[in-house]
């Protein structure tokens, strides 16, 4: 059996989620468990005065209610993950009076049942001293910080920007973004029970390794005695990525009160604490000659970030190495507020960034009278001019090509609110994506059973993509059996390490891992084989023996060795462990997937309503794996796309820092009715340099791109040109 890699095999999970056998974080329960209630500041800066209590205790079922008042004080180590803020502080629950912003739990109440533990949490009495916190990025009496994680990064400069040429042609633009919440379908759960020293967390997590790592540096134990099980996750893009304080209040909470604790985040809580895409102020200033050559690129791009971490991301990192250009500065700052610390959410800094490019790009191509594509293409790099390093692969070129060929884009008219479909203004618009491939080593181990099956292991996570699903196609592709013959498990801290599920990272990442335990298992197993008593092979060079279709034998011979025989053969439950690497010259490559999406609008003259009738993504991302899952999970990208395009934006009340539309009636995102024909491309590209099973990743770029194409087609219906995201129609009506 062989071949399993780019097959679209179904979902290895998927009976188990249709059926609601798959177990959810907040579907666990354990004998006599308690809940847990937050109870989120409703002041945005200030004191906590006092806490009356006597109300709510009284209050039937209820078990403890734990605040500064009465909390033990926690150890809160130093740990920091390369996730966390480098610089600052992580939120310590319940240790002092101190809030720092809206929504921050200041007491938690434990009651025998979910409701109970409501009706206590409304009857607390707490009063404030209250300030002023400061929210609005652009309140000049804010100062910016540079990003001191990123060091020189944030700030980058080559050629001459003052270089003077004759005859150019500039677009200079500020482009602003709201602030977004991640709003997966699945809320933030943590069940905690202490057995002595011992915690278990059944919990949401998109990084189980470190959250054993962080709660045990929190409460000052071995991370031994910590263990985190995250099976399933249902959605989460970046929001469950560090572990935020519900976490520590649940396995709080169960101290407190000697019983398992179930803390549920309301969705108007995940609004509070759980990291949102900052919101970003950039300017972007293009200048090209007349036939379409880029001369100076300028970005500046400021983040917001909360006063006690500074979270800093690639707002302006793609700007270095996209196209060429002689004279291109960028730079990047924070500016803290009284807010809570924003985070990493799909496409994390690239889709800002690129939405400010990619936009002002358009508005050069009208300028020049070119047609957007032909201008991104006559500034096609052939090197990364950032870092001075060649791509280990760039396939931008053949996106545009396969794209446009799909979309029909040479039918386009270039001319704003020339097309139409009766009295519907019709828009093309296009834009370029890229997002970085990275790769942490990760562990795995592959084990045989007695019966000649495989179980394999590694902490992992999968929050959608299908990773239990293409993690077992490269397990069985390896060990040369059928899917069936492996069992892959993920979501246990005491799993062998690997990196966050984030990044577009695991396939890289976990299947590079599992592929080499799968490797050392199948060298463990010919060792047996050369030394068994009973074995043909017994005596013979481990050299002199080869795999082929599940079977190992002899160069030359006829003899073979099914795997159930070996399991005869060897110690029970023989097991390897493997880590991914990379080969060493991947230093010298800049490594990065690429894409081009291109998106119809149809739009009312009258009223500007909106539908994005359909879209092409083609993507240049390497090896892909199992392309029915590769394809869903770029759609659901590209859906992500159309909510930042049009709809997403987390509002802030300025007289207190309150998200006023923490909830799903008023966070607008896309439903089925909004979106279109979606169709997703992969180029064809091999790149041996990446990693071992040469594919790039593809969360992330699924996103960046998305937003600055529909940005660029609702120009292209209405010659509005709209250059703050989300893009509404009271933005087109008033414009
Ligand atoms: Mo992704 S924002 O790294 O979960």
């Amino acid at each position: 059996m062989s071949a399993l890699i780019g097959k679209s095999e179904k979902r290895v999970d998927g009976r188990d989620k249709v059926t609601g056998r798959a177990q959810y974080a907040g579907d666990f329960h354990l004998p006599g468990q308690l809940y847990g209630v937050v109870v989120p500041s409703t002041v945005g800066l200030g004191r906590v005065l006092s806490i009356d209590s006597s109300e709510a205790q009284s209050l039937p079922g209820v078990v403890a209610v734990i605040s500064h008042l009465n909390a033990p004080k926690l150890a809160y180590k130093p740990h920091k993950a390369f996730i966390d803020p480098a610089v600052g502080e992580r939120l310590h629950m319940l240790q002092d009076a101190t809030v720092r912003f809206y929504g921050q739990p200041i007491a938690l109440v434990v009651a025998d049942s979910l409701d109970n533990a409501e009706r206590a949490a409304n009857e607390l009495r707490v009063s404030y001293d209250r300030q002023q916190p400061k929210v609005d990025l652009r309140d000049p009496s804010l100062p910016k910080v540079a990003p001191t994680a990123l060091g020189e990064e944030a700030a980058k400069h080559r050629g001459d920007m003052s270089a003077v040429i004759p005859d150019i042609v500039t677009v200079e633009e500020d482009y602003d973004i709201a602030r977004e919440n991640h709003t997966p379908i699945e809320l933030h759960a943590t069940l905690a029970a202490w057995e002595g020293d011992k915690l278990t967390l059944w919990s949401k997590s998109q990084f189980v390794v470190n959250e054993q790592a962080e709660i045990a540096a929190i409460f000052g134990i071995e991370p031994a005695n910590v263990h985190v099980i995250s099976p399933f996750i249902g959605g989460a893009f970046g929001t469950s990525l560090r572990t935020w304080p519900h976490v520590t209040l649940a396995a709080l909470g169960a101290k407190v009160t000697g019983r398992p604790v179930k803390v549920t985040l309301s969705r108007k809580q995940t609004f509070y604490t759980t990291g949102h895409r900052p919101l970003t102020l950039q300017r972007m200033r293009v200048s090209a000659t007349r036939d379409g050559k880029l001369t100076h690129i300028e970005h500046h791009g400021v983040g917001e970030t909360s006063r006690y971490e500074q979270f800093a991301e690639a707002l302006v990192g793609a700007t270095n190495y996209m196209y060429s250009c002689p004279n291109l500065k960028v730079d990047y700052r924070l500016q803290p507020c009284d807010t809570s610390t924003p985070t990493y959410m799909r496409g994390p800094g690239e889709a800002s960034g690129i939405f400010a490019l990619e936009t002002a790009l358009d508005e050069l191509a009208y300028k020049l009278d070119l047609d957007p594509v032909e201008l991104r293409r006559r500034n096609e790099p052939k090197i990364d001019e950032g870092n001075g390093k060649p791509f280990s692969s760039r396939s931008l070129l053949q996106c545009y090509e396969e794209g446009a060929k799909r979309f029909g884009w040479s039918r386009r008219s270039p001319r704003p609110r020339s097309m139409k479909d009766g009295r519907m203004l019709i828009g093309w618009g296009m834009a370029s994506g890229t997002y970085p491939v990275w790769f942490i080593p990760a562990n795995a181990r592959a084990r045989l059973t007695s019966a000649g099956r495989f179980e394999v292991e590694a902490a992992a996570s999968d929050m959608g993509p299908g990773t239990y699903t293409s993690i077992t196609q490269v397990a069985a592709e390896t060990l040369g059996v059928p899917m069936a013959a492996v069992r892959f498990r993920l979501g246990q801290s005491d799993f062998p390490p690997t990196p966050p599920h984030g990044g577009s990272m695991t396939m890289a990442s976990v299947g590079s891992g599992v592929q080499s335990a799968c490797r050392a298992l199948q060298t463990e197993l010919a060792k047996v084989a050369t030394s068994a008593e009973s074995s043909p092979f017994r005596g013979a060079a481990t050299e002199s023996l080869e795999w082929h279709g599940g079977v190992l034998r002899q160069r030359g011979k006829t003899d073979q060795l099914s795997y159930e025989q070996l399991a005869r053969l060897a110690p029970a439950g023989l097991t390897a462990e493997g880590t991914g690497g990379r080969s060493e010259d991947a230093a010298k490559y800049s490594m990065h997937a690429f894409g081009a999406v291109f998106v119809e609008i149809a739009i009312d003259p009258d009223v500007y309503t909106m539908q994005i009738r359909r879209m092409v993504g083609a993507y240049g991302a390497g090896r892909i794996i199992n392309p029915r899952l590769a394809t869903s999970q770029c759609v659901g990208g590209m859906v992500g796309g159309i909510g930042m395009a049009i709809m997403e934006a987390t509002v802030l009340d300025r007289r207190d820092g309150r998200p006023i539309n923490a909830h799903m009636a008023d966070y607008l995102m896309p439903v089925n009715l909004d979106i279109g024909d979606m169709q997703v491309i992969f180029v064809d590209e091999e790149d041996p340099h990446v990693n071992p099973l040469g594919v790039k990743g593809l969360g992330e770029i699924a996103l960046v791109g998305v937003a600055p194409a529909i940005g660029n087609a609702i120009y292209h219906a209405t010659g509005q040109r709209i250059r703050d995201l989300p893009i509404r129609i009271e933005n087109l009506l008033h414009a």
